[in-house]
């Protein structure tokens, strides 16, 4: 069982240190609790994924104390600082740009352009990022297929010793994710339903497109994602490199030839990239993204990737690298 301890000065302490050394805690918000992890640190966020035994890389909600800390990470429109002066902090989550160079780790946001970015109320929640001093990704604290946590012993039972704190706060007052509105593209629109209603938004905003299903049975978030494809094709399972291709390797890549003549480890630098040299999965899950992006050269005839084991970490790796090799 995980260590559940109740809110308080010291815990708030412990609880940042972990963070600030790649681990992850319980974290209490007024909707459910979340699995936090230092956004800014690509393994850390993979650990989250790993621990909600997710066959996907979904991307997850950024957190941050105020509105003032939003704004370095993603581009806040009129629209964005209206709603968050009325709404934040609040179970409200802002889908918009990501600010180039934040920092953000690729995975928090799975590859996507924006970043769903949120101020929670919960007192706990605000006490956290300030100490920490970091932006917390963080999805609902449950395992994969189970429902959002409401109260620690949720958090402990779902997802066992896979996280390294609980910060107790008691249930959460909402009880019920956060409402989704992606701000940015030309219409405001509602992803997910939740507390705060396109009724409650349409004054600051003027019309709010809402046609999500309801919370429980959205229609289809998966399909409201645009995933991001790579322009050349990629090959999955290369035992070797074909001429003009890039690589995108995984473990040793020792006796790996390419056709027509040469070794893969004597690829020019801007055509090969390795996921983890040691075949960490961890390690592979944080780079894949902007590894991915790195090697979309239009020069490349294509994108060899080595096999990757379909086990933990790897099935969600290999999800995405098969939407990367179907989806153009
Ligand atoms: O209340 C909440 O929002 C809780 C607490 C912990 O803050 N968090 C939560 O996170 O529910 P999660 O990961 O379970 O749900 C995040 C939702 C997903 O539906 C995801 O598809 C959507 O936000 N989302 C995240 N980033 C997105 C993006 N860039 N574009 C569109 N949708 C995004
Ligand atoms: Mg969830």
């Amino acid at each position: 069982m995980p260590r559940i301890v109740t809110t308080s000065k010291d815990a708030i302490a412990e609880a940042a240190s972990i963070l600030q050394g790649g681990g992850l805690v319980g974290l209490p918000t007024e909707t459910v609790y979340g699995l936090a992890a230092n956004a800014l640190d690509g393994k850390a966020v993979a650990r989250i994924f790993e621990a909600k035994n997710r066959p996907q890389f979904n991307p997850l909600i950024v957190h941050v104390p105020d509105a003032k800390e939003a704004e370095k990470y993603v581009e806040m429109n009129e629209s964005a600082r209206a709603v968050a002066a009325e709404f934040w902090p609040g179970p409200l989550t802002l889908i918009l740009p990501r600010k180039e160079g934040s920092g953000i780790s690729e995975l928090a946001s799975a590859g996507l352009p924006t970043l769903a970015i949120r101020v929670p109320a919960h007192p706990a929640a605000q006490e956290l990022l300030k100490t920490s001093g970091l932006p917390l990704a963080a999805p609902s604290a449950n395992a994969s297929g189970e429902p959002s946590a409401t109260t620690p012993r949720h958090v402990a039972d779902s997802l066992g010793d896979n996280i390294d704190l609980i910060l107790a706060a008691g249930p959460c007052a909402v009880g019920l994710e956060s409402t989704v509105l992606d701000l940015s593209g030309d219409m405001p629109a509602i992803l997910r339903p939740g507390a705060i209603t396109a009724e409650d938004l349409e004054p600051l905003l003027g019309p709010v497109s809402h046609d999500t299903g309801t919370h429980d049975k959205p229609k289809s978030p998966g399909l409201l994602l645009k995933h991001y494809a790579p322009s050349i094709p990629v090959r999955l399972k290369a035992v070797d490199v074909e001429e003009g291709e890039a690589l995108l390797a995984f473990g040793s890549i020792k006796f790996m030839g390419v056709k027509g003549g040469g070794a893969a480890k004597d690829l020019p630098d801007n055509r090969i990239r390795n996921l983890s040299e040691s075949g960490d999965l961890t390690e592979a899950a944080s780079n894949l993204f902007s590894y991915i992006r790195e090697l979309d050269n239009p020069d490349f005839a294509g994108i060899a990737v080595m096999d990757i084991p379909d086990t933990g970490l790897g099935l969600a790796i290999n999800d995405r690298l098969k939407r990367a090799a179907a989806g153009r």
